[in-house]
Parts: structure tokens; C-alpha cells; sequence
């Protein structure tokens, strides 16, 4: 299976158009790349001119894009969370079901359990791709997705302790009053196995460096060092570790704040990008601007 090449930042750093080159930039050296947009504001469409959807798109040889369609998950997320509690819940007829699914459609932290669905989806289906490079939410979402695993498996595995105090019970009464009577399995506790099972695999995944490679994008001035200097913190108490800090739109007045950043970031390995002088949009630019420049394409 191929790494995941995320690429995070401050808004408006140049995730989108980084991230577009470093997808045509593994495509052209024959690599089958899929570029995903997890921006729900999708920027790819425009960079490459050509109308995207939640279905891979051609772009060029070797070159796949598709945008993560949010709503379409969050919906598939509620119905999930609802079949299985019509299944685990159905001898409550008195309780008010409808009313309880009305209130989940506003409960938060929908967006992450979104894009973490739409990511599990994209490594299930693409696991034959070479690389899978990501564009980005903004920051806040983005943090909240790579936290989203080890936050889950803390409140699963509480859930799951409970749970398992109430079975032991069951149990004792079931033995006291119907000896010999077998002890049905608990289908919520199967679920919530299954969950910590899956959750698991992701805190995994996020953590292991060699699948999950963050690209920390961002400009050559202090609001963007500032910013880049919490998700780099924020990043680290979850456990993941950056990979590459990317200083977008360099130029020769850059000197002194790519050293600053170099000296209050130091850890990940740095590049460079140099501010380009005509519009990178359009797939002939980008690739017209990765022959000209030593665009920082990532090893694989
Ligand atoms: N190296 C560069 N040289 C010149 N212009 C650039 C460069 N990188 C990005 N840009 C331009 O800067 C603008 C913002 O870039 P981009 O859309 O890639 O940022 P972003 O981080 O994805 O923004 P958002 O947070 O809004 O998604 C765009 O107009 C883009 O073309
Ligand atoms: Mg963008």
C-alpha cells in the first residue's frame, strides 16, 4: 500500500497548489498517484480547470483527482449510527428514538467522523495506488481529524469497562435464577470491540511515519510561523509527527524568516518553494513550473 501524503497549513498558504504539484510531480515520474481534496471548500477544480467530484477523476496520465464529498458522509455516518441502534435498542419501543436521531444531526464533531470515514473508504479502495496525497481542511478540522482515533479509543475503552461491569452482572443474576443457561453474547459489546478495533488501526496508521507523511505547509512570515508552531504542538500530544515543513512562496527576502523558521522549527526536514511569477493553475503550468524549479517532491 502506498503512503498518504498529507499536506496542512494556515489558510491560504498553498496546501492546495503544493499538493497538486507534488501529485503531478510522483505522476510524472510513473507513479499512479490519487489526488484527494478534504477541504470541503474544494480548491482542486480550480487548479486543474476541469469540474471534480466524489468520483476519481483522470487527469492525466498516472494522475487521479477526487474531492470528498462532507455532507454525503456525515449523512452515511448518522445512518450507520442509527441502524445500529435501532438493532441494539429494539425491545425499547417506549423510548423516543426519533426525537434522539434528530439531536445527532447536531451533535459535534460530525466533520471529523466524516473525513475519517471518507479516509478509511479512500485506503480500502486505493490500496493499490502508489500514493495517496491529501489537500487539507483548515487547520482546526484537520487537528480534530488526526485526534479523532486516540480521543475514541479513550471514550470506547470507558464505554466498553462500563458495559462489561454490566454484563458481569447480568451474568450473576442469569447464573442465580436459570442455572445452566447459556449467557447470550452482548451485541454491544461486539460493536464497541469493533470500534476500538478500527480506531486502533488508525491511531496506528496516523502514527506510524512511513504510511501517514504530514507536509506542515506555510509562508515566510510570523502569523504562519506562529500557527505552524501550534499544529506542530497540537500534532505531537496526539502522537504524530511531522514529516517536512514547507516554506511556500519564497523569495529572496525570504532569507531571514526561513532561518527563523529553520531555528524555531527545527525537527522536521525543511524545503523551500519560491514564490512563482505566473499563476500556477492549469496542468501545463504546474508542469512547466516543476521543470523549472527543484519542486521538494517527497521520497518514496
Ligand atoms: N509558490 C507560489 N507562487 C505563487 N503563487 C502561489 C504559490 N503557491 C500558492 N500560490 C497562490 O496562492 C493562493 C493560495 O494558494 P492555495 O489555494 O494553494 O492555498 P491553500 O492553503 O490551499 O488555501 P485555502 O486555505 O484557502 O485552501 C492561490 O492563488 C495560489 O495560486
Ligand atoms: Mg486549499
Amino acid at each position: 500500500m502506498g503512503a498518504s501524503f498529507f499536506f496542512l497549513g494556515k489558510g491560504g498558504v498553498g496546501k492546495s497548489t503544493c499538493s497538486a504539484l507534488t501529485a503531478v510531480g510522483l505522476a510524472r515520474r510513473g507513479l499512479d498517484v490519487l489526488l484527494v481534496s478534504m477541504d470541503p471548500a474544494h480548491n482542486q477544480c480550480d487548479i486543474f480547470g476541469t469540474a471534480l467530484s466524489d468520483r476519481p477523476k483522470r487527469v492525466t496520465s498516472g494522475l487521479r483527482v477526487v474531492e470528498v464529498d462532507q455532507d454525503r458522509w456525515i449523512r452515511r455516518y448518522l445512518a450507520g449510527i442509527e441502524e445500529r441502534i435501532r438493532e441494539s435498542y429494539r425491545y425499547l419501543t417506549s423510548f423516543n428514538l426519533e426525537g434522539y436521531f434528530r439531536i445527532l444531526k447536531h451533535s459535534p464533531g460530525l466533520e471529523e467522523h466524516a473525513l475519517l470515514l471518507a479516509y478509511r473508504s479512500i485506503l480500502e479502495r486505493h490500496r493499490n495506488a502508489d500514493a495517496l496525497v491529501f489537500d487539507m481542511a483548515p487547520t482546526a478540522l484537520s487537528l480534530r481529524f488526526f485526534a479523532l482515533p486516540s480521543l475514541s479509543l479513550v471514550w470506547t475503552s470507558h464505554l466498553a469497562a462500563l458495559r462489561r461491569e454490566i454484563l458481569e452482572k447480568r451474568e450473576i443474576v442469569t447464573r442465580v435464577r436459570f442455572p445452566g443457561r447459556e449467557v447470550e453474547t452482548d451485541r454491544i459489546m461486539i460493536r464497541l470491540d469493533e470500534s476500538m478495533g478500527e480506531y486502533e488501526e488508525l491511531r496506528k496508521a496516523f502514527e506510524d511515519g512511513s504510511r501517514t507523511r504530514i507536509t506542515l505547509v506555510m509562508n515566510p512570515d510570523r502569523l504562519s510561523l506562529s500557527e505552524s508552531r501550534r499544529i506542530a504542538e497540537r500534532l505531537e500530544e496526539t502522537g504524530i509527527g511531522i514529516e517536512r515543513l514547507l516554506v511556500n512562496r519564497v523569495t529572496a527576502g525570504s532569507k531571514s524568516a526561513v532561518e527563523r523558521i529553520r531555528r524555531e522549527l527545527s525537527g522536521p526536514e525543511l524545503v523551500t518553494v519560491p514564490m512563482s511569477r505566473e499563476p500556477l493553475i492549469g496542468i501545463e503550468r504546474l508542469e512547466a513550473f516543476l521543470e523549472r524549479e527543484a519542486f521538494p517532491l517527497p521520497r518514496i
